[in-house]
């Protein structure tokens, strides 16, 4: 025969196992183990008991009173699991996902110009990609490097110094005017082109030099489809014995070809810079560009004044850029120029707007 404690529980465990739900399950458990349920009373009546019975009945009242306990939380484990699993059921986990970077647009059929990058399609997955400023300045930055340039950096808030007077640029120079040039109260400005950065690394060492600068630059224009408030250069530096205008016409012919095709037309106009003598504006033609026949300037470039080297010297304090001694060629590229010819840009506003519809078309 089973104790009555034994038989105790193994009522309580069938009536938990059959419960159906919450309610009757705490029903149950208030019935055995309730303050005056039938397992706890078997602890009121341990004192009546007999000294030697005392030891045995409370451990048996300990492993039934466990073994319940154990069962009851068991029991509404598995209550709650199906009230999470029912709530589940109502997700539908066939239905396709969000794809990432969905921006609503159904195709875009806006600045399609005839060349290259019109055909925009929408992908589920959204890669990032570089600018294409970015692209044309890796592009650029590898050729040079190529042809021996090492990387030079200058500040974009400038003095008028760097900017102008050791440029050879008189104080009655237009391009010191307040309206073309964003100046700071304390006297300062932004750059109006990295030109900046001859000086700057003239200053810093002696010659031979060669070197580029690409960074951004500032004007007062009014902005419109090919102006824009700022805007991006790569400068160019060369200083050493004996550079004439034929290294310089020959690097940045080499330059062209690399960047817009072997068949590309160089072409050197007669111009006039006040830090460059002789100067000459830079224009190219290639049948793959947009524009095939057409002319498109795109450098100012030019030997540099032996006024510039005068300054650097007065400024360093020797004769290192000794005009007798040294001779240099110097450029200024137009970048986001070169970007739009290559990549059939039709404004330079599209550069500067974070248009995704733009921007993904040189992913
Ligand atoms: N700094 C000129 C500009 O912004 C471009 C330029 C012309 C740069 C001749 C040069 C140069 O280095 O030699 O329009």
């Amino acid at each position: 025969m089973p104790h009555p404690l034994e038989q105790l529980r193994d009522d309580a465990l069938r009536e938990i196992e059959s419960a159906t739900d919450e309610q009757a399950l705490e029903t149950t458990r208030v019935k055995y183990l309730g303050r005056s349920g039938s397992i706890s009373s078997w602890g009121e009546q341990m004192k009546e008991l007999a000294k030697e019975e005392k030891p045995v009945i409370g451990k048996l009242l300990n492993e039934v009173r466990n073994a319940v306990t154990a069962a009851i939380e068991t029991r509404n484990a598995q209550f709650r699991l199906q009230k999470e699993s029912g709530a589940l059921a109502k997700i539908d986990i066939s239905l396709p996902g969000t794809p990432s970077g969905y921006s609503g647009y159904s195709g875009y059929s806006g600045y399609s110009t005839t060349a290259g990058y019109s055909g925009y399609s929408r992908t589920t997955e959204s890669r990032g990609s570089l600018h294409p400023l970015t692209q044309i300045l890796q592009r650029s930055i590898e050729i040079f490097r190529r042809m021996g340039f090492a990387l030079a950096d200058g500040p974009d808030i400038e003095d008028e110094w760097h900017c102008f007077d050791a440029l050879n640029t008189p104080p009655d120079h237009p391009a010191r005017n307040e309206q073309d040039t964003f100046y700071l109260p304390d006297g300062r400005l932004l750059r109006t082109h990295t030109s900046t950065v001859q000086i700057r690394t003239m200053q810093s060492a002696p010659p031979p030099i060669r070197v580029i600068a690409p960074g951004a630059a500032y004007r007062r224009d009014e902005v419109d489809a090919t102006h824009s408030a700022q805007f991006h250069q790569i400068e160019g530096l060369y200083v050493d014995e004996n550079v004439s205008v034929a290294d310089l016409k020959g690097s940045l012919e080499f330059f062209m070809r690399e960047l817009f095709g072997a068949d590309t037309a160089v072409q050197f106009r007669p111009h006039y810079f006040p830090f460059t003598e002789p100067s000459l504006e830079v224009y190219v033609k290639s049948k793959t560009l947009k524009g095939g026949e057409r002319w498109i300037e795109v450098a100012g470039s030019g030997m540099v004044h032996p006024a510039v080297f005068e300054e650097v010297n007065k400024a360093r304090g020797d004769n290192a850029y000794d005009p007798e001694k040294w001779t240099g060629y110097a450029f200024g590229l137009g970048m986001d120029r070169l970007a739009m010819i290559l990549f059939d840009i039709p404004d330079i506003r599209l550069f500067a707007q974070n248009d995704l519809r733009f921007l993904r078309q040189f992913a």
